[in-house]
């Protein structure tokens, strides 16, 4: 059923209301660090994400949301802490089966065709080929790029690599998806589209953590963590959050919380 979030407009397939299994953790992060030389990027960071979740990791710009992205996807190694997922200790190599990333700066080949970079994703992940030709159409589906299947993606539009980029993460059908700002240049209506995508993943027990700047996106989260300074300053369901600083949106909350946590 598509229906419209009478608070942001966002449509889609909202369900405003998350439910997901909290007996079940995907991901557990005990005292994360990361400095690059004197500086200190992520700060003992202790985090419990389960199954399901829809996790939205906030804050402003160099706040570490992408370096805990990358440590948990084993491109950083943490300087201090420990991370596992889905019971496994972090670094663990077949564990990243399981798992889909999309980076904030696309990671797609420009010199090949739509075609030819789903087809390696898919590849990489081992999917077998009646599988990935099922796969590789739904996700073109998905992102509307079905028109662009064997054009170069040196030849596509900000927008339509940024799709490509996302449909090559979600190929393999991961259990815990990383999206570093999977929406970022994406037109309204498509970024509606994918929501209501990343909330039927959900749906299905699929953990997504994702980040983003939009604040009604981040209203559709099951629950955000607040980072500034690389430290996490809080966390909860954005009802709660709204409740507890007693602010009608979440922008206003995310405001609130930062003033109140000034260094
Ligand atoms: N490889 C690196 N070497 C040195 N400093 C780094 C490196 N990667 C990130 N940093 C620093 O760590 C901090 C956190 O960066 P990060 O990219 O995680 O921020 P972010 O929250 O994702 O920001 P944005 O919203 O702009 O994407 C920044 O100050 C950045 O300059
Ligand atoms: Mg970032």
């Amino acid at each position: 059923m598509k229906v419209t979030c009478p608070s942001c407009g966002l449509v889609g397939k909202v369900t405003f209301e998350h439910v997901y299994d909290a007996s079940t953790k995907v991901v557990k992060i005990r005292n994360l660090t990361k400095t690059f030389g004197r500086f200190t990027a992520v700060e003992a960071l202790n985090l419990t994400i389960f199954k399901g979740e829809i996790y939205g990791l906030l804050g402003p710009n160099g706040s570490g949301k992408s370096t805990i992205i990358k440590m948990l996807c084993g491109l950083l190694r943490p300087s201090k802490g420990s991370a596992e997922i889905f019971g496994q200790q972090l670094p663990c190599k077949p564990m990243m089966q399981k798992v889909g990333y999309m980076p904030q700066d696309t990671a797609i080949y420009l010199e090949n065709t739509v075609h030819e970079n789903l087809q390696f994703f898919g590849g990489v992940y081992g999917l077998p080929k009646d599988i990935l030709e099922k796969k590789e159409q739904e996700m073109l589906r998905f992102v509307n790029l079905q028109d662009w299947r064997d054009s170069l993606v040196s030849t596509l539009s900000g927008g339509m690599r940024h799709r490509l980029s996302l449909a090559c993460a979600l190929i393999h059908e991961p259990s815990l998806v990383f999206l570093d700002e999977p929406t970022v240049g994406v037109d309204p209506e498509l970024r509606a589209l994918f929501w209501g995508y990343f909330e039927s993943l959900a749906e299905k027990g699929v953990t997504v953590i994702i980040t983003t700047h939009y604040m009604d996106e981040a209203d559709h989260c099951s629950r955000v963590g607040l980072l500034r300074k690389g430290r996490l300053i809080a966390e909860g369901r954005p009802t709660d959050l709204k409740q507890q600083t007693q602010t009608q949106s979440l922008e206003q909350a995310f405001l609130s919380l930062t003033r109140g946590n000034e260094t």
